[in-house]
């Protein structure tokens, strides 16, 4: 199937690692043009030149996404350099773990809500000209299976990408007018950095090891394993691209069935 990605501009956030890398070389494959960001400049450049070996234009931004004025330079920088966007895909690192009564104060609270919730606020709402401006877009938003079932442990997580999540299904609506189709991927247990540190922050928790955790999480999936990050970026790719074009407001978890619920 032709996704017909070919030349279109994609906004890829938090991409020097893990899901975010694995989504930029989605589109690399595909053949879009890339425009990615992260806070470590060196590994955001090797990403930038594995995407460049398919033979597409990278821009690599060193942003962090917590800061509006690093936002509106990586969307300013897109601009110049391609001349506008076609698709977004909002990504952040993940909040640090821990239980309600282990965030007493503001600071952990404010801090999540900046790098979850409003990063993904600022990033769409930077990129709405530029797409309104071309006729239209695609914009995914990273969040998790969390929305669906809360993970232990995860506060912070679970709180604002249910929050993302409520912002996906709103600007579903308010953008079809513009031809921006907006839609949310979930991600159950794939295998990246963010998952080795929170199973071995579970295993700390429960005097087990990391690989029991492992076991016992997968014991929990369907298909008996975590997903490839590659796995997920073909998700996120697909939904960007004109084959999904009459899909926006959805929510798509891919994760190896790990989700019970119905909806
Ligand atoms: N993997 C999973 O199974 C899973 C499941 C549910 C949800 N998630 C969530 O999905 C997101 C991506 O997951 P992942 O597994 O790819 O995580 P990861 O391996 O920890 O990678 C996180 C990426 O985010 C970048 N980043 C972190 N903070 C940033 C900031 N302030 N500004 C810009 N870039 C930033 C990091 O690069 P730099 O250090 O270079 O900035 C890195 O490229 C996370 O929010 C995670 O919690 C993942």
């Amino acid at each position: 199937m032709d996704l017909g990605l070919r030349g279109k501009v994609a906004m890829v956030a938090a991409a020097s690692q893990g899901l975010g890398k694995a989504v930029a070389l989605g589109f690399a494959r595909e053949g879009a043009n890339l425009a990615i960001c992260s806070r470590n400049e060196t590994a955001l450049e090797v990403v930038a030149k594995a995407t460049r070996a398919y033979g597409v234009d990278t821009l690599a931004v060193p942003a962090d996404v917590t800061r509006a004025e690093d936002i509106t330079r990586f969307i300013e920088r897109t601009v110049s350099h391609f001349g506008g966007i076609d698709i977004l895909v909002t990504n952040a690192g993940g909040p640090p773990a821990g239980t309600f009564q282990d965030f007493p104060d503001d600071a952990a609270w404010q801090a999540a809500f900046e790098l979850t919730l409003m990063s993904a606020v600022r990033l769409i709402r930077g990129v709405l000209p530029s797409m309104r401006a071309r006729g239209g877009g695609a914009i995914i938003v990273m969040t998790s299976s969390s929305i669906k079932v809360p993970i232990p442990n995860l506060i912070l997580s679970n709180v604002f990408r249910a929050g993302v999540a409520a912002l996906a299904k709103t600007l579903a609506e308010e953008f079809a007018p513009y031809n921006i189709r907006v839609n949310n991927v979930l991600p159950g247990r794939i295998a990246t950095e963010r998952l080795l540190y929170l199973d071995q922050v579970t295993a700390e928790r429960a005097g087990v090891s990391v690989e029991e955790v492992r076991q016992r999480t997968i014991a929990e999936i369907p298909l008996g394993r975590y997903g490839d990050p590659e796995e997920f970026a073909n998700a996120v790719v697909f939904l960007a691209s004109e084959r999904a074009s009459y899909i926006t407001g959805a929510s798509l978890q891919v994760d190896g069935g790990y989700i019970k619920c119905i909806y």
